[in-house]
């Protein structure tokens, strides 16, 4: 698949089936956010961690989010370091651009996907769930991909479906 069917084929997928994503599919699209422009190269600033412990993803789920992960059997966390008690822009931008890279990823190998931050909210207030995950001290989930197959096939969405204001001096 070229780089623009992918960017043009993406979009947010919110009902998932419960078969599994395999695992080398799972680290291709890890790899992609290796890949990822950060701030300044800073890359010990960012940590990856994939979630396939439905249980894990179930708990995240319960912490009474704003949106859930919609029954994806696979959820990547990007976290960030955190500058005194909140993460910078700097390092919400660069999480945004790893993401970005992850999700065209997913849907280039065939793979529905949706961008998350709903569910983070109260997650990182769970230090008990935060050290289950292993996300390292001082570190904050910043946004995450759900990732899966879809529940029902999806049609592919109509090239520059969004509208946003441009001007061109
Ligand atoms: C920073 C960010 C946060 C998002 N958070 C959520 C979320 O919590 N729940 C959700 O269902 N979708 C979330 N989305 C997906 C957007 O709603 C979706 O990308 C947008 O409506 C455009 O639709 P499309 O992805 O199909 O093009 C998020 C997307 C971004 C970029």
């Amino acid at each position: 698949m070229s780089i623009r069917k992918a960017i043009y084929d993406r979009q947010a997928i919110r009902d998932y089936a419960a078969q599994k994503v395999e695992s080398r599919d799972l680290d291709e699209i890890l790899d992609a956010g290796q890949a990822a422009p950060v701030g300044m190269g800073e890359y010990t600033k960012y940590h990856l961690t994939l979630l396939t412990d439905t249980d894990i993803i179930s708990r995240i789920e319960s912490d009474n989010v704003s949106t859930p992960y919609y029954g994806a059997p696979a959820v990547i966390i990007v976290s960030a370091q955190k500058d005194g008690a909140f993460v910078g822009t700097l390092e919400s931008v660069s999480a945004g651009a790893i993401v970005e890279n992850m999700a065209l990823t997913a849907t280039d190998l065939g793979l529905a996907n949706c961008v998350i931050m709903g569910a983070l909210g109260p997650l990182s207030k769970d230090t008990q769930l935060l050290a289950d995950m292993k996300i390292p001290q001082n570190f904050v989930p910043v946004i995450s991909l759900a990732v899966g197959y879809p529940n029902e096939k999806q049609a592919t969405p109509e090239k520059r479906r969004h509208a946003i204001e441009t001007n061109k001096i």
